[in-house]
C-alpha cells in the first residue's frame, strides 16, 4: 500500500479554537447545582488558541505562549480530561500528547481553557478518526465546561441553560473588537461568588433573566453602532468589584474612541466594541499607551469554532 493511501491514520493533527466575548451575559439566581441560568449571546473572536494531539505513550499535555505558567499540566487540565473523557466513551487508552500554544488571556473571561478542551476534544476525534457527531461532541463538550459547546461551534450564538444550550444567531457583518488583557486572572467561581454577595439583599424572585431581544435584532443590522449601546454583562459589577482598576481601563477605551466596552464575561479582560478594523487599530494604540492594560490586542468577529488545521 502505498504511503498516500495510509494517511487517514494522521501522526498529528492540530486545531485551531476561538477566545469568546459575551455580548450580553444576564444571570439568574444560584442554582442548587451551584450554576446560575444564563442568557448570554457569545461571538467568537479571531484570537486562537492552538492544540496539537499526537500519539504517545501516556497522556500528557504541554503548554506555552500567552499565560503558559499558570496552566495546570496535571489531570485537572480541562484538555486533558477532553482526552480522557473521550477515551472512556471508546474504550480506548488516553495515549495522547497534547501540546497547547495560548494566545488566548489564561483566566481572562475569554474561554481559553474552553477553548483548549474543545481543541484538544477535535483533535482526537480526527487523530483517531472517530465516528462521534456533532451532537455528541457538544453532549461531551458540555459535561467539561458551560463555553466548550460554544468553543466548539463559534460564531455568533444564543446560549442559555447554564450557557452551554446553543442556538445560531444570524450576525450580519464583521465586528471590530479591541481588547485589554490585564496583569492579574478573575477565577470564575470567584466572580459568581462576588455577585451572589452583592445581590444578596435582594430576593432572588426579583432577578429576571431578561432576553437579548433587541441586541438580536440590532446584529442583524452589522451596524456596530446599533450593537454598541446594547452590551450587557450581569458579571461585570462582580469583576469591577474585586478589580476595581478596571473601570479606568474602560473609561480610557471609550475616551480612546471604542463605540463601548464592556467586562467580557467574568473577566478582567475588557472588551471595546469599534466603528471599524481602523478605528481599533487607532484605538489599541491608544490604550497600549495609557498603562492601563498588560497588554492590548485587536480581533474580529464572528469566526469558526474549533477547526482542523494543516500542519
Ligand atoms: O462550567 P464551568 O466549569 O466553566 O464553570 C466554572 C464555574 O463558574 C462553576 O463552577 C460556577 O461556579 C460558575 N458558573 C456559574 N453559572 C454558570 C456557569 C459557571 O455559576 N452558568
Amino acid at each position: 500500500m502505498s504511503r498516500a493511501s495510509l494517511s487517514v491514520v494522521s501522526d498529528a493533527v492540530t486545531v485551531r479554537v476561538p477566545a469568546k466575548v459575551n455580548l450580553y451575559l444576564a444571570v439568574g439566581p444560584l442554582r442548587d447545582d451551584g450554576y446560575h441560568d444564563l442568557m448570554t449571546v457569545f461571538q467568537a473572536l479571531s484570537l486562537y488558541d492552538e492544540v496539537r494531539v499526537s500519539p504517545a505513550t501516556e497522556l500528557r499535555v504541554t503548554t506555552t505562549g500567552e499565560g503558559a505558567a499558570e496552566v495546570p499540566a496535571d489531570d485537572t487540565n480541562l484538555a486533558a480530561r477532553a482526552v480522557t473523557e473521550v477515551a472512556q466513551r471508546v474504550g480506548r487508552a488516553p495515549r495522547v500528547a497534547i501540546d497547547v500554544t495560548k494566545r488566548i488571556p489564561v483566566a481572562g473571561g475569554m474561554a481559553g481553557g474552553s477553548a483548549d478542551a474543545a481543541g484538544a476534544l477535535v483533535g482526537v476525534v480526527n487523530l483517531w478518526g472517530l465516528d462521534l457527531d456533532r451532537d455528541q461532541q457538544s453532549e461531551i463538550a458540555a459535561g467539561l465546561g458551560s463555553d466548550v459547546p460554544f468553543a466548539l461551534h463559534g460564531g455568533t450564538a444564543l446560549g442559555t441553560g447554564r450557557g452551554e444550550q446553543l442556538m445560531p444567531i444570524l450576525a450580519r457583518g464583521e465586528f471590530h473588537w479591541v481588547l485589554a488583557l490585564s496583569k492579574t486572572g478573575l477565577s470564575t467561581p470567584a466572580v459568581y461568588r462576588e455577585l451572589d454577595r452583592l445581590r444578596h439583599t435582594r430576593s432572588e424572585t426579583d432577578i429576571e433573566i431578561d432576553r437579548p431581544d433587541a441586541l438580536m435584532a440590532a446584529l442583524t443590522s452589522g451596524d456596530p453602532r446599533v450593537v454598541a449601546p446594547l452590551l450587557r454583562n450581569d458579571l461585570q459589577a462582580a469583576a469591577l468589584s474585586l478589580q476595581p482598576a478596571l473601570r479606568r481601563t474602560l473609561r480610557a477605551g471609550v475616551d480612546a474612541g471604542a463605540l463601548n466596552g464592556i467586562v467580557s464575561g467574568s473577566g478582567p479582560t475588557c472588551v471595546f466594541l469599534c466603528a471599524d478594523e481602523s478605528a481599533a487599530v487607532n484605538v489599541a494604540a491608544e490604550l497600549s499607551g495609557a498603562g492601563v492594560a498588560r497588554a492590548v490586542r485587536t480581533a474580529s468577529g464572528p469566526v469558526p469554532g474549533a477547526r482542523v488545521i494543516e500542519e
